[in-house]
């Protein structure tokens, strides 16, 4: 979480900084900031809340921390969009945090920050924010003689946890110095339309200016000036870096005419569908081989672990309920906050699927690195290319879904799913448990999803008149069973992170064990029911909550006949296979809680308290 940007060049700074700013907001959005040097001086404007809300009025009053600055001319500088960790968003607790001499953006955790502040307090220095950062910036300005890259190597060596740091040094007014372990960082390089080169959390963030970027690697240091790039390793040795260029385009980091990225990213589902499932498939069967995951490879594991955060692991409650379901294999799918912490029984015999859109999340990357000390093989689901997950890997399955901007995940978690599939589909077929042309029929019924997708965009009436009968409650539960239990899980996250309306998801047949209390007229119910073999009884269900009130939207097929006293609402998805439902599934229950979040005003990409690229645990 947090984001960082950092440009030094022949051109104004500020301006860039900002629009880089924005494109790193979904990282956090607590408060924002800049430093820049002004006639060799660190000057910094930072505030509490969005960039739009308080760092560019600030800017633009020329406001900043102790005197009057126009903002319009400078060419080095840092900024940073914070998600608090420690200490609450505040005006002081905003980086960039300085002293005069030193003045640094940070990304990541300090573990150890109490011990140095100490330490410090000790030295004679004092400390204004609650920040774990503050300690970083006083520990620089006591190592820091006129060597930059002495006080890095030395701040290096003592601070434990995770960072990626741009640091502005008096004395060197046009250099920007970088420095990272865990955390993300690209430094970008200029080209004759902009020159000058930048540090970033991501590439999405500075592809308005350039495509070439060098990606840092833990314990590099990155000396950043206007016509230059050097890279060092922590003992001062020079590093040669490969120089990357981003294949996507620009405009797939923008809005493109939609209201919100949110829905820009629903709407982009067909194509990501098609596009990430083609790569994937070979003479008609799913082909992992680039990847490693060869039919040897599968065959020689006995059991399968999934391991994610939010609605990656939800996509992955679907992928067990497809390796067990068609390819008979054991599975185990678990939050990675929790099974980093439960010793999970797992050795050389098995296989740990890790799923990340972001490619950062703290307690997946964890959990991926207990699974290779427990001696399992490790396969990544990752959309972000180049990413801590996808390297620390051993076997990496990129999405191929393009940057997901939005903070509520939509595309990448259907193509999660999709990858899901085709996973399921390689096992089942090396396990022997369908023939080729069995799996070859799955795979061309895969195909056949985008289509479907798209018809469900075509008409948003049906999800507009549900959100508009859910808008107003305080708590709404969703139901299922089986695969459509999983997409209640999903449907429901979607609803409460960006409409802040309390929701809940529950097995449809364990309701009367507790859960059907909450029941009254004021708790509408989202009922979802795809599941041929499953519909009857998640009906009876339905009826037990109508009977007692309830507001029932359902979920279900187009040609599913279903008493029309059962429900108050119906929404119907188009026809497909029982197993591929949840792909479609998934659009409808996008798009109630988008329209509910739109009626009830909030900040549809940008949700209350969240960050898209979770790098705590
Ligand atoms: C955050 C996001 C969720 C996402 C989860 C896991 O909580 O808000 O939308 O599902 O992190 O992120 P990852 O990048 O690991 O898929």
């Amino acid at each position: 979480m947090c984001g960082i940007v950092g440009f030094t060049g022949q051109k104004p700074c500020v301006d860039i900084l900002i629009e880089s700013l924005r494109r790193l907001e979904y990282r956090g959005y607590d408060s924002a900031g800049i430093a820049v040097f002004e006639n060799g001086t660190i000057r910094t404007a930072k505030a509490k809340g969005k960039i739009n809300e308080g760092l560019v009025p600030l800017i633009n009053r020329g406001a900043d921390d102790l005197h009057t600055t126009d903002f319009s001319h400078q060419t080095c500088g840092i900024g940073h969009t914070r998600w608090a960790t420690h200490g609450e968003p505040s005006d002081v607790n905003s980086h960039p945090i300085g002293n005069g001499r030193v003045c640094i953006v940070h990304n990541g955790i300090i573990e150890n920050y109490r011990e140095i502040k100490e330490f410090l307090i000790g030295a004679g220095y004092s400390f204004e924010s609650e920040t774990d950062t503050e300690t970083v910036v006083k520990l620089l300005d006591y190592y820091y003689d006129g060597d930059p890259i002495e006080a890095i190597i030395k701040v290096c060596a003592e601070i434990k946890g995770a960072y990626a740091l741009g640091i502005l040094f008096r004395g060197f007014p046009d250099t920007i110095y970088a420095v990272k372990k865990e955390s993300p960082l690209i430094v970008g390089k200029g080209n004759d339309e902009i020159p000058g080169n930048f540090i970033a959390s991501d590439v999405a963030a500075i592809m308005e200016y350039t495509k070439d970027y060098y990606l840092l690697e833990a314990g590099e240091i990155a000396i950043i000036r206007p016509d230059s790039v050097n890279f060092l390793d922590i003992h001062r040795r020079p590093l040669h870096k490969e120089l990357r260029t981003v294949d996507w385009d620009i405009s797939a980091a923008k809005k493109g005419g939609y209201e919100h990225f949110m829905l820009k990213e629903i709407h982009e589902q067909p194509s990501v569908l098609a596009s990430s499932m083609a790569v994937r498939i070979k003479n008609g069967l799913p082909d992992f081989s680039e990847c490693g995951l060869t039919r040897e490879k599968i065959n020689s594991y006995s059991r399968f672990f999934i391991v994610g955060c939010g609605s990656a692991m939800h996509a992955g409650i679907v992928g067990k309920n497809l390796l067990e379901g068609l390819g008979r294999v054991p599975v185990t799918v678990d939050i990675a906050s929790e099974w980093r912490y439960n010793d999970p029984l797992l050795d050389e015999h098995d296989l740990c699927i890790v799923i990340s859109q972001s490619g950062e999340t703290a307690d997946t990357l964890a959990a991926l690195k207990l699974a290779k000390e427990r001696g399992a093989d490790t396969l990544a689901v990752v959309n972000v290319v180049g990413s801590t997950i996808a390297r620390a890997a051993d076997m990496v399955i990129y999405m191929s879904a393009g940057p997901e901007i939005s903070v509520c995940s939509t595309k990448a978690y259907a193509v999660q799913v999709e990858m899901m599939y085709l996973i399921a589909f390689a096992v089942t077929l090396a396990k022997g448990k369908i023939t080729e042309e069995k799996c070859r029929e799955y795979i061309a019924k895969l195909q056949k999803l985008p289509e479907l997708v798209s018809q469900l965009l075509e008409d948003k009436t049906d999800y507009q008149y549900a959100a508009s009968h859910i808008m107003n409650a305080e708590s709404l539960l969703y139901i299922g069973r089986g695969l459509d239990y999983a997409l209640s899980m999903e449907g429901s996250l979607k609803l409460k992170e960006i409409s802040y309306i309390h929701s809940e998801s529950y097995a449809a047949g364990e309701l009367k064990h507790g859960t059907i209390s909450l029941i009254t007229e004021d708790t509408p119910v989202i009922a979802v029911a795809t599941q041929t073999a499953l519909i009857d009884k998640t009906v009876s269900n339905i009826k037990e909550v109508k009977a007692r009130g309830a507001k029932v939207v359902l979920v279900t097929r187009e040609t599913q006949k279903i008493d029309e006293k059962a429900y108050d609402i119906r929404v119907n998805l188009p026809e497909a296979a029982d197993i591929f439902m949840p792909i479609i599934t998934c659009v409808p229950l996008q798009l109630i809680a988008y329209y509910t979040a739109v009626q009830r005003g909030t900040d549809v990409d940008m949700p209350r308290n969240l960050a898209k690229s979770v790098t705590v645990e």
